[in-house]
C-alpha cells in the first residue's frame, strides 16, 4: 500500500522528478569544473577552456570522444576529490547520453569565454597574426576568437593547443583536410608562432 501511494506522488507530482534531474546536472557540471575549471574557464594549462566555446563544437567534441574519435589523454582530477583515480574524456563522454550533451553544450557555451593568462612573445604573435590570416581565418575567424567551422583559438592555452595539434600529422585527431594540408606546410617555428600570436589575445 505504501509503495504504491509513494508511486502514485511521484506520478502525480512530475516537479519532483523535475528537481532531482536538476540536481544531476549539477552534480554532472561539478565533475566537469574539477578539470575545467569554474564555469569551464580552465585555469590549468592542458586543460582545455569550453566555456564560451560554441554549442556545436562542444557537443561535437563529446560526440566524437564518444567513438574514440579522438585521442583518450589520461588526466587527474585537479579539484574535489582528487583521489579519483584518473580517467579521460573518451570514458567521460561514453558516461553522457545525447540530452547530456545537448544540455553541457548548451549550458557551456553560455558562460564567459575568459582568455588564458598566459605569457607570450610579441614578435612571434606579430609573425604568428600574419600565418593565421593567410592559412587559417577563414575557419577560425576573427583571428581565432570567434568560433566559426572551427572552435576558438584565441585566449585558449597554448600548451594544449600545442598537445592538440601533435596528434593531427598522425591521424588520430581528425580535423578538415585543408587545415591539415596547411599545417604540414609549417615549420616547428611557424606553429610556434601561431600559438604565441593565440596567447597573446587575452581580452
Ligand atoms: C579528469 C579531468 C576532466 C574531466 C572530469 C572532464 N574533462 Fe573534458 N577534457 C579534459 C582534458 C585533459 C581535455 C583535453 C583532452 C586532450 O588531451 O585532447 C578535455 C577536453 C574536453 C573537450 C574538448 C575541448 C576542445 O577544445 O577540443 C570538451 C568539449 C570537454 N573536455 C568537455 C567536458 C565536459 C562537458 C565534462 C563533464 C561532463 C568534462 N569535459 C570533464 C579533462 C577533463
Ligand atoms: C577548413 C577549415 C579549417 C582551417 C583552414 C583550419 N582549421 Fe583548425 N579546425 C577546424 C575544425 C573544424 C576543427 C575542429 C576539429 C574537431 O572536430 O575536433 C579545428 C581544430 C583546430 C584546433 C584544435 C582546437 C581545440 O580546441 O582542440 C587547432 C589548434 C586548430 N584547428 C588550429 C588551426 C590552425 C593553426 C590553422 C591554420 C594553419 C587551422 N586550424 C586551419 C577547421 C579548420
Amino acid at each position: 500500500m505504501n509503495k504504491l501511494w509513494i508511486s502514485l506522488v511521484f506520478f502525480l507530482i512530475p516537479g519532483i522528478s523535475g528537481i532531482v534531474l536538476a540536481g544531476d546536472f549539477e552534480e554532472l557540471t561539478a565533475s566537469c569544473e574539477s578539470c575545467h575549471g569554474p564555469d569551464g574557464a580552465s585555469p590549468y594549462s592542458d586543460v582545455p577552456i569550453i566555456g564560451g566555446q560554441s554549442t556545436k563544437y562542444i557537443s561535437d567534441s563529446l560526440e566524437s570522444f564518444q567513438i574514440w574519435g579522438r585521442p583518450c589523454v589520461k588526466s587527474a582530477y585537479r579539484s574535489g576529490d582528487t583521489s579519483k583515480p584518473k580517467t579521460d574524456m573518451c570514458k567521460i563522454a561514453g558516461g553522457l547520453s545525447s540530452e547530456d550533451i545537448q544540455k553541457l553544450s548548451e549550458h557551456y557555451s553560455s558562460r564567459p569565454w575568459v582568455a588564458a593568462p598566459q605569457k607570450f612573445d610579441a614578435s612571434l604573435a606579430a609573425t604568428g597574426a600574419a600565418l593565421h590570416l593567410q592559412s587559417c581565418e577563414t575557419c577560425h575567424q576573427q583571428g581565432g576568437s570567434a568560433a566559426g567551422v572551427g572552435p576558438k583559438l584565441a585566449g585558449q592555452w597554448a600548451p594544449y593547443l600545442k598537445h592538440a595539434l601533435k596528434f593531427v600529422p598522425t591521424g588520430e585527431h581528425a580535423v578538415p583536410s585543408t587545415m591539415e594540408r596547411k599545417l604540414a606546410d609549417f615549420s616547428a617555428e611557424e606553429i610556434d608562432a601561431l600559438l604565441n600570436y593565440y596567447a597573446s589575445q587575452q581580452n
